[in-house]
């Protein structure tokens, strides 16, 4: 028997929070910070990573990796991300349930 809090909380949470595979982060800064983070989620969530250098965006979209890192390079060749790089911040912004901010201390949004 579902108590009636618990029929109401699971309703709520049916309406209002979007699935867990659904969620959309946006990361800014592709470095050694922003990138292991956003390839790590994309295991799991739709992840767009922002960076301002358009040859970083193209190597992540074609999965090579920008920097060297033996992990990062691993999970770009083994697994399956759900990884867009863009040099659109405000977009991916915009849509994103959660930004994660891996960009320099000196940062210029
Ligand atoms: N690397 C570490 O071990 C470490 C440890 C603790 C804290 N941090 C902090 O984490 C942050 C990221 O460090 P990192 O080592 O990954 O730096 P990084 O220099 O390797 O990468 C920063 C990236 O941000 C991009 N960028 C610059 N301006 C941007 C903007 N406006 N929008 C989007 N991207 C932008 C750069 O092009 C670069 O690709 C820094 O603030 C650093 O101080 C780093």
């Amino acid at each position: 028997m579902v108590s009636f809090n618990t029929a109401i909380r699971t309703k709520l949470i049916r309406e209002n929070m979007r699935n867990f595979e659904d969620l959309q982060i946006a990361v800014a800064g592709t470095g050694y910070v922003g990138l292991s983070i956003a390839t790590l989620l994309a295991q799991h969530h739709k992840v767009t990573a922002v960076d301002i250098i358009p040859e970083k965006v193209e190597k992540i979209n074609n999965r090579i990796s920008p920097i060297q890192d033996e992990y990062i390079e691993k999970y770009f060749a083994e697994k399956e991300l759900n990884l867009t790089a863009t040099l659109d911040g405000a977009s991916a912004y915009k849509d994103a349930d959660f930004v994660v901010i891996a960009a320099p201390t000196n940062y210029d949004p």
